[in-house]
């Protein structure tokens, strides 16, 4: 059993993969954390747990100095008692006061891994993961906390969650609550994060931990742009393929909270969970309430082993789709072809080019719906605009079926224009606050998705649209981050509630539909990869990554989002140069190797395309067909960093599990004239094997490959790109 507890010594293991997790249970009862890293058969772990005095660090009532909660790493952060770092759990009882404070109460240990009501959640089977639920009590508020920790047996990973429950007559309210704490002895290390912007999301940024608090947060509705939900802890010498790394990501799609404290005793607390800012909830006698869930992976093989164990664990524990191990139809997109102004001749006209190229659905973009013929008006009238496709979805998809591609359909659910039948008939089914006006972002207003009758209204009207076609793909944006949070059915004192309402109303619509069209393949976005998070994955197993669609910027924004999400999760596609967000031109073929390590299409008018770049795109159909296994199954190793300034040509490989065969991909974004002469050494292929590179029939062995490298071709010119595909013989 992964999981055990230890009555002599009061130690509970938890062995994840090749990592431990440890920690006891105090001869005073609370629970000190002991151990996070590398795997350790024994479990006698007491002899970490170490008192001392400090000065100035109170000791809870029924406790020594030397226990000191400002001094003892613990599980779950109390509120009030001594421990002095930011607390995991701040409850607002009946008479005002906030202390929040718990001890072990009992435990129980399962093989396998329940859901989490509402909310994403992995999971395993009773052979692939084991639950311990750890009960925690507060005695003066009558309310215990069940910490949840599923220790996963293949993986270094363990997901945690915490459910609050008011066992006391009276409600209490819950002010915060993580997903996870984990408290370091020695907190001297790096934080990796995600910051970005949109049209540049997801860049790498590692700096030292510093004695302060760091929060890292999106107070905006959705995951966002500007962070992501997820933080890494790395050892100062740790590398991307050395050395250790602690890294944990947040289930959820709306506020979060990344908190990285390091105290006077360069001890560190770093937790995750919702955002406190946004967030309240009423917890009434006898209810429960479920934090979602944070997923822990530790790593001893660098940055690039924490990515490859999320990349795992999502694809084989997270993501449910129907789609999820099958390869996804490459796909054009009108949007940058056409943008609002199309017609069923210009649709058809391009969905004909694309099936003589090979290309496999067309996607219909915002602007069929309403009277949409720009971004002010329609969102929520999910109707088909039939004075731009006369004949409705249904005959446009017909005629698109009958070409031999599939048809896919663009909603924007959550929002809605002023300008709509929708808000004439429901105006107060938006977020707003009464006697203020609503802040407007691209023209448009939020449903308020924590009302049922609004995800109802979604749900009929989504399903309408779908029954009335063959319609095999939707695309699901939000083009907005949400303002003036307040629904209008909710009682004063539970507006908080709305933000974390929003989002279990935002799963609910998609577990509604994924339930009635199972095999509906979604694609998640928020103008680009602004609701990139593993939450979104368990609804979608895809997502458009940016709507930076340029090759070079796109190397940057694939390598920081790979750093916690697969390549089979990414959106990527091939559009026209110049470049609509940065008006550069690449190559097109070297376009077309960066979008092949994401799911692969076009957003580019096809009928525009010259015959040179019509036998680049068969090619790259060929490409797809030929090497999508290695980029969605295999494992991903990121060999060159695009955000070193040193790097002059980026380079990544997809790598067959057994190591059969291998993918480099190599893009230089800028020529340096008369540069340097590079070598790249390879990763995870098989040391004895022999390697033949397809295209110049030279053969390495795997040793030679992945330690004196392979040659870096010199490029000549801005944008050169290529592509080795390495097969054992
Ligand atoms: C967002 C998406 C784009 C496109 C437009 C349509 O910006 O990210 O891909 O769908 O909306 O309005």
């Amino acid at each position: 059993m992964p999981i055990s507890f230890n009555e002599k010594n009061q130690v509970f293991k938890l062995d994840a993969g090749n990592s431990t997790y440890a920690f006891m249970i105090e001869p005073n009862g609370y629970v000190a954390h002991l151990y996070y890293g590398d795997k350790i058969a024994s479990d006698a772990f007491e002899y970490l747990y170490r008192r001392m005095d400090r000065a100035f660090s109170p000791a809870a009532p029924g406790t020594t100095s030397s226990e000191s909660r400002d001094v003892i790493p613990q599980e779950f952060g109390t509120n009030g008692v001594g421990d002095f770092h930011a607390p995991s759990a701040i409850i607002r009882q009946g008479n005002g006061h906030t202390v929040t404070d718990f001890k072990y109460r009992s435990h129980t240990i399962r093989r396998g891994k329940p859901s989490l009501p509402g909310l994403p959640a992995t999971f395993g089977s009773d052979e692939e993961v084991d639950t311990l639920e750890l009960s925690l009590y507060d005695e003066a508020s009558d309310v215990e906390f069940l910490l949840s920790y599923s220790p996963f047996a293949k993986y270094n990973a363990i997901a945690r969650s915490v459910t609050v429950i008011n066992h006391s007559q009276e409600p209490v309210r819950i002010e915060k609550i993580a997903s996870a704490a984990l408290d370091f002895v020695d907190g001297r290390l790096d934080l990796i994060h995600l910051p970005g912007a949109w049209a540049r999301e997801r860049s790498v940024e590692r700096h030292p931990v510093n004695h302060s608090r760091t929060v890292l947060e999106s107070v905006r509705g959705l995951s966002s742009h500007q962070q992501n939900p997820f933080f890494a802890l790395a050892a100062p010498e740790t590398t991307e393929t050395s050395g250790e790394v602690f890294a944990a990501t947040l289930l959820y799609s709306g506020n979060f909270a990344a908190e990285i404290e390091l105290d006077q005793f360069n001890q560190l607390r770093a937790q995750i969970g919702i955002n406190e800012r946004t967030f309240e909830w009423e917890l009434r006698s006898g209810d429960r309430f479920t934090a979602p869930e944070a997923l822990l992976v530790y790593s001893r093989d660098g940055i690039g082993g924490m990515s490859r164990t999320y990349h795992d664990m999502f694809r084989n524990h997270l993501i449910r789709s129907h789609w999820k191990d099958l390869k996804r139809p490459i796909l054009v997109n009108n949007w940058e072809a056409t943008y609002f102004d199309f017609n069923e001749k210009k649709l058809l006209s391009i969905a004909k080019d694309a099936a003589e190229l090979g290309i496999e659905m067309l996607v219909l973009d915002d602007g069929w719906f309403g009277k949409r013929n720009d971004d002010h008006t329609s969102l929520g009238d999910w109707f088909v605009n039939e004075e731009k496709l006369k004949g409705g979805l249904g005959k446009l998809a017909g005629e698109i079926n009958k070409l031999g591609l599939k048809f896919g359909l663009w909603f924007e659910p959550e929002m809605i224009s002023r300008e709509s039948e929708l808000f004439r008939a429901h105006p107060d089914w938006c977020l707003h606050v009464p006697g203020r006006g609503a802040s407007e972002g691209r023209n448009q207003l939020v449903l308020d998705m924590s009302r049922p009758e609004v995800v109802d209204y979604l749900f009929q009207t989504i399903c309408k649209v779908l029954d009335s076609a063959n319609i095999e793909y939707i695309k699901w944006d939000a083009n907005r981050h949400l303002t003036e949070v307040g629904s209008a059915v909710m009682p004063a004192d539970r507006q908080k509630e709305v933000s974390h309402r929003y989002v279990l109303g935002m799963y609910e619509l998609h577990e509604r539909l994924l339930n009635r069209y199972p095999k509906l393949l979604i694609e998640g976005c928020s103008g680009g990869g602004g609701r990139f998070d593993a939450g979104m994955l368990y609804y979608v197993p895809q997502i458009w990554t940016s709507d930076d669609t340029d090759a070079i910027e796109r190397l940057k924004i694939q390598y920081g989002t790979s750093l916690v999400y697969p390549c089979s999760t990414m959106g990527a596609h091939i559009s026209d140069c110049p470049n609509h967000q940065t008006g550069r031109i690449n190559p097109f073929a070297t376009r077309g190797y960066v979008a092949l390590s994401g799911t692969f299409g076009y957003e580019l008018d096809l009928n525009k395309m010259n015959a040179e770049e019509r036998a680049l795109i068969r090619e790259q159909v060929s490409e797809y067909h030929k090497y999508n296994h290695l980029i969605a199954q295999g494992d991903f190793y990121r060999l060159t960093d695009p955000f070193d300034p040193r790097t002059v040509v980026v380079i990544w490989e997809h790598a067959a599990k057994d190591g059969s065969e291998a993918l480099v991909t190599m893009v230089q974004p800028r020529n340096v004239p008369n540069g340097q002469l590079f070598r790249v050494r390879l990763r995870g292929l098989d040391p004895a094997g022999v390697y033949e590179e397809e295209k110049s029939g030279v053969c390495y062995t795997g040793e030679m490959l992945m330690n004196a490298g392979l040659n870096v071709p010199r490029y000549e010119r801005d944008g050169a790109g290529e592509l080795f595909h390495f097969i054992r013989r």
